[in-house]
């Protein structure tokens, strides 16, 4: 059997607190593989000096039966959840005015072109089958109440629109995914969150459950 394999996505544009959430999630997600018996592997993705501009709606996928055509980092961002179909997936964004950073945003819209075989039988590239991929999302915030549930809601939005089986961890608080906290530390502080026990435990209890439910939707048992 091949390996599982999750695959986490920072859109902050530094290596700070959101990435240290996602990879947080990720080795709680290969932990609870492996302790179930199974081999995992996992790759983290962040947009840090990435370019992603958003959907200008030309309808030049239609048109051309192709992948978006503007050119810039997007493309080889997503192939790592379209070849191969991962396991999990753990998308991450820092709170920017109580919802998901434009760069987030901007790779989300992008994914239009993907699905355009739900309209088109001739379009060359198959609709990404992501109904075995359990999939949940983390954000840090400034603020304690910063849209944390916003950001995390436009995230599993996404995912549930594209047919992930999204998943969460309420147990520690998190509800519909984890949610973390500056804890009043300056905003330029790239790794305040380690101080937030709670978000972080969040991360972990996220990334098992999307492990758990990973391994179960691969036909693995647990
Ligand atoms: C443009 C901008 C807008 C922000 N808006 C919010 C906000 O609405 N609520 C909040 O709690 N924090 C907000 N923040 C703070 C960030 O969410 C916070 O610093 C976060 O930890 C950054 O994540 P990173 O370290 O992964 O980049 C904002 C930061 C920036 C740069």
């Amino acid at each position: 059997m091949d390996k599982l394999r999750f695959v986490g996505i920072s859109s902050s544009p530094r290596h700070g607190n959101t990435e240290i959430m996602v990879k947080e999630a990720l080795n709680a997600a290969k932990q609870e593989a492996m302790e179930r018996g199974y081999e995992a592997e996992t790759v983290f993705i962040s947009f840090k000096g990435k370019k992603i501009q958003p959907c200008l709606n030309c309808d030049a996928c239609i048109r051309q039966r192709r992948y978006c055509i503007l050119k810039d980092d997007w493309l080889d961002l997503v192939k790592n959840i379209i070849d191969p179909i991962p396991n999990g997936l753990i998308l991450g964004s820092p709170v920017y005015f109580f919802n998901v950073n434009s760069a987030m945003r901007a790779f989300m819209e992008r994914c239009t072109s993907l699905v355009k075989g739900v309209w088109d039988p001739e379009f060359p590239h198959p609709v990404p089958d992501w109904s075995r991929t359990a999939a949940g999302a983390v954000t840090v915030g400034y603020d304690r109440n910063g849209g944390q549930e916003h950001a995390l809601t436009s995230m599993l939005q996404f995912l549930l629109l594209n047919g992930f089986v999204t998943v969460s961890e309420p147990h520690v608080g998190g509800y519909i995914g984890a949610s973390g906290w500056q804890m009043g530390n300056d905003g330029a502080k790239t790794d305040a969150i380690l101080e937030d026990e709670i978000g972080l435990s969040s991360c972990i209890a996220l990334g098992k459950r999307i492990a758990r439910t990973g391994i179960l939707l691969s036909g693995r048992k647990l």
